[in-house]
C-alpha cells in the first residue's frame, strides 16, 4: 500500500537561491532508509529551504535528489510520496479530526472502507480515538499537532518532513511530544528528516544530525560524533560548550596547542587547522571544568584562577559563573558549590579543551 519506498535518499549539491542569496548551498546528504535525521541550526541557516526542496514546494537552483534510482527533484510534491507536517500544523477547520486525516486518501481515491480503517488506525497510533469527531478548534494544540501527524502517516510516506512541529507547544508537552514522534518514527518503521532549532530535541530524537550555518553545511554525524568532536566552534556552541574563548596559541606539540588568554594559558586539544600564532576560539564544555583545591593539582597544567559570581543549585549540581582577573567569563557545572566571591581554582583536561580556528571555513 506504501508510496514507493527506497533504501536511500540521497541529496546531491542540493542549492536554492533566492535573488542573489544562496538560502543553501551544496548540500550532501544520503538519508537511509529507516533513519531518523535532524536538520539543526539557528533561525535563518537554511533548515525550512532544505526541506521545503525536498518536498517539493520549492525548486532547487542547484544540484539534484535521488531516492533509489529515481530522480525526485523533478517531480511535483504530491508524487514525491512525503508526508509533511509543520508547525503551524495547517489543518483544515472547518473539518472534524476523522475529516483532516481521511482528506489525503480522498485525494489518492482509496476506496471508502480502506480509508475507514486507515485513519481509524492512525488516530489510534496518535491517541487522539475520543478526539475523532472533535473540529480543531475544539482541541489543545498539543492535540491539534497529533493530528496533523495522523495526516501525514496515515498515507504510509516513504519519507516524513517535519518543520519545528513542536514549537508552538508549551516546554512539558514539547517533551511528551518528542517521545511520542521518536515511538511512532520506530514503530512504523519511518524515515524522517526533522528541522528544530533546538539542539537538545535535534540530540534527542536523531540517529544523525546536519547542523547547519548560513546555509552552509558544518557537520554530518550522530549525536555522539557531534558531542564530543564538533567539527569548528560554531558547532562547539551548538553542542552546549558554553565557554568559547578567544586567545592566541603559542605554541604547539602534536595534537596539543598551548593557548594564551590573557592572563592565563591554557592546553588544549588542536580541533581544527591552526597556524603558529593564530588567533583561536578555545571551547570548553561546563561539565569538563572541575574546581581544584590549589594550582598544584591543575589537570595537564591548566590552572584558571576565577571568582565564582554566581552559584546556583540545579538539583543535583551546581551551575556556577565565575570571572576571572581579566573579565572572562568561566561556565561551569560543580558537585560541591565553590563559595561566592571566593577566588577559586578551576581546571580542564588538555583533551577537553578544544581549540579551533577563530574563522570559519
Ligand atoms: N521565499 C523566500 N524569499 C526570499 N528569501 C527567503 C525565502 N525563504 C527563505 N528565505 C531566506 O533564506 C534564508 C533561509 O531561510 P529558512 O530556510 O527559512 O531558514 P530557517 O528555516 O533555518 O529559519 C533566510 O535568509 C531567509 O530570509
Ligand atoms: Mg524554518
Amino acid at each position: 500500500m506504501s508510496t514507493s519506498t527506497f533504501e536511500a535518499l540521497e541529496l546531491r549539491g542540493v542549492g536554492r537561491t533566492f535573488g542573489g542569496h544562496e538560502a543553501l548551498k551544496g548540500l550532501d546528504l544520503t538519508v537511509r532508509r529507516g533513519e531518523f535525521i535532524a536538520l539543526l541550526g539557528p533561525s535563518g541557516c537554511g533548515k525550512s529551504t532544505a526541506l521545503n526542496c525536498i518536498a517539493g514546494l520549492l525548486p532547487l537552483t542547484h544540484g539534484e535528489i535521488v531516492a533509489g534510482d529515481r530522480r525526485v527533484d523533478t517531480l511535483p510534491p504530491e508524487k514525491r510520496g512525503f508526508g509533511m507536517v509543520f508547525q503551524s500544523y495547517a489543518l483544515f477547520p472547518h473539518l472534524t479530526v476523522e475529516r483532516n486525516v481521511a482528506f489525503g486518501l480522498q485525494m489518492q481515491g482509496v476506496p471508502r472502507h480502506e480509508q475507514k480503517q486507515r485513519v481509524k488506525d492512525a488516530i489510534a497510533m496518535v491517541k487522539l480515538e475520543e478526539h475523532a469527531t472533535k473540529l480543531p478548534g475544539q482541541l489543545s494544540g498539543g492535540q491539534q499537532q497529533r493530528v496533523a501527524i495522523a495526516r501525514a502517516i496515515v498515507l504510509e510516506p516513504s519519507l516524513v518532513l517535519m518543520d519545528e512541529p513542536l514549537s508552538n507547544l508549551d516546554a512539558k508537552l514539547r517533551l511528551d511530544m518528542r517521545a511520542e514522534i521518536r515511538r511512532l518514527h520506530q514503530s512504523l518503521g519511518l524515515t524522517t528528516i526533522y528541522v528544530t532549532h533546538d539542539q537538545e530535541e535535534a540530540l534527542s530524537m536523531a540517529d544523525r544530525l546536519v547542523v547547519l550555518r548560513d546555509g552552509r553545511t558544518q557537520q554530518i554525524g550522530t549525536p555522539a560524533e557531534l558531542y564530543d568532536h564538533p567539527a569548528n566552534w560554531h558547532v562547539a556552541d551548538f553542542m552546549g560548550y558554553r565557554n568559547l574563548l578567544d586567545g592566541t596559541v603559542t605554541q604547539i606539540a602534536g595534537d596539543t596547542a598551548t593557548v594564551n588568554l590573557g592572563s592565563f594559558e591554557l592546553h588544549g586539544h588542536v580541533a581544527g587547522p591552526l597556524a603558529a600564532s593564530a588567533r583561536v576560539r578555545v571551547a570548553i564544555r561546563p561539565d569538563d571544568v572541575v574546581v581544584t583545591a590549589s594550582a598544584a593539582d591543575a589537570i595537564d597544567g591548566n590552572a584558571i584562577k576565577a571568582t565564582p559570581s554566581v552559584v546556583e543549585y540545579h538539583g543535583r549540581e551546581f551551575s556556577v559563573t565565575a570571572l576571572t582577573d581579566d573579565g572572562l567569563r568561566l561556565n561551569v557545572k560543580a558537585a560541591t558549590a565553590p563559595v561566592q566571591g571566593e577566588p577559586a581554582t578551576f581546571t580542564v583536561r588538555a583533551e577537553r579543551a578544544l581549540v579551533f580556528p577563530e574563522e570559519l571555513a
